[in-house]
């Protein structure tokens, strides 16, 4: 098979940014995505809906011309949050899920939750409404191994909240673990997981083996191989419960690259090429559309997007621009190591 046709895709987990990164990353996304949730975690935070109605036209205006794309906004969950505020964010249609950040888990985390019992009311009215919770889902106890952390949270938090809140609909993001993988298959049609592109590609080795790799660093942290295995296999399964979140997080490479490094891989530029790598590497070509297309909208609830996409295996590799150029400085574009050679084509 050398050509595949897919529904455009959409992104379910997306960092875009302000300002002059924003204008320089949303056209790597919008190249090939339709829509994307994007994330919340800007300095301040998107908060309200009326944060978000902001964002969203500041992502709009960011748009070149040319390019379509829909951006689906979502709230950073704080203790303050307002659950009526939150009804009408989602009343709106403007606002398609809330996020929770575990105060101190992940860049810009500071203003999320502390203890859970104070967002219980705005939870409560999220599973009244259908309105999705996407997690952060690590644990931020100092004394938990951070290679520890995903597992620990869905033992300690996820697991008793579900219990407490079943009608809550919830999307375990960026899954790194096969505990992750596990109890996404086990948990009904209000759960789901999303997977990175570059978790399917790295453990934790490609960070630390022969010399740091800062450019790998991400939050959650790649694991042992085990666990990418078991990330793999549950992509290309055909299950509805997992689909594709990127979580590509432009930093500027001095943040990066340096004494206290940021988190984050930027993978919006070769997503869609990288992915046709690994399913076929994996003999699930036929499950590409799943996870890129389909899984997510039925997830969320939305139409699958009607216009396509198409890639074309050739012998000449794909060649990517190194960096990606912000007026902030340059954000290196995730590399896997390998050649990839599926094309997307214009
Ligand atoms: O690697 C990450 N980068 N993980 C996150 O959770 C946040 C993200 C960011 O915003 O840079
Ligand atoms: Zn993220």
């Amino acid at each position: 098979m050398h050509q595949i046709t897919l529904p455009r895709p959409d992104d379910w987990h997306l960092h875009l940014r302000d300002g002059a990164m924003l204008q320089a990353v949303l056209p790597e996304t919008a190249r090939h995505f339709a829509r994307a949730i994007v994330m919340p975690n800007l300095v301040p935070p998107v908060v309200t809906l009326a944060d978000a109605q902001a964002y969203h036209s500041r992502i709009m205006a960011a748009l070149p011309r040319d390019m379509a794309f829909e951006p689906l906004m979502t709230l950073y969950l704080t203790e303050g949050t307002d659950p009526a505020d939150v009804a009408a964010a989602h009343a709106s249609g403007l606002v398609k899920a809330v996020k929770l950040y575990p105060a101190g888990a992940t860049t810009n985390s500071h203003s999320g939750v502390r203890d859970l019992t104070k967002v219980m009311p705005v939870l409560e009215k999220m599973a009244e409404i259908g309105l999705p919770l996407c997690t952060h889902g690590e644990v931020t106890d100092p004394s938990v191994d951070i290679f520890d952390r995903e597992a620990v949270f869905i033992d300690t938090v996820l697991d008793p909240l579900r219990r407490r809140l079943p009608g809550l609909r919830l999307v375990m993001e960026h899954i790194t673990t096969e505990e992750g993988v596990a109890y996404a298959a086990e948990g009904g049609e209000n759960l789901a997981a999303t997977i990175t592109t570059h978790h399917l590609i790295i453990n934790r080795n490609h960070i630390l083996a022969g010399g740091i790799k800062p450019h790998y660093y991400c939050l959650p942290v790649a694991k042992r191989e085990k666990h990418r295995l078991a990330l793999r296999k549950a992509a290309t399964s055909g299950s509805p419960r997992y689909f594709l979140g990127t979580d590509s997080a432009p930093h500027v490479d001095a943040l990066k690259e340096h004494a206290c490094g940021c988190a984050g891989c930027f993978t919006a530029t070769n997503t869609l090429s990288l992915l046709a790598h690994v399913f076929e590497e994996e003999g699930a070509l036929d499950k590409l559309a799943g996870f890129t297309s389909l899984n997510g909208p039925a997830f969320y609830r939305l139409p699958v997007n009607t216009a396509t996409i198409r890639l074309e295996k050739r012998a000449e590799p794909c060649i990517w621009p190194e960096k990606i150029v912000a007026d902030a400085g340059p954000v290196t574009v995730f590399n896997p190591g390998f050649p990839v050679h599926w094309h997307v084509l214009p």
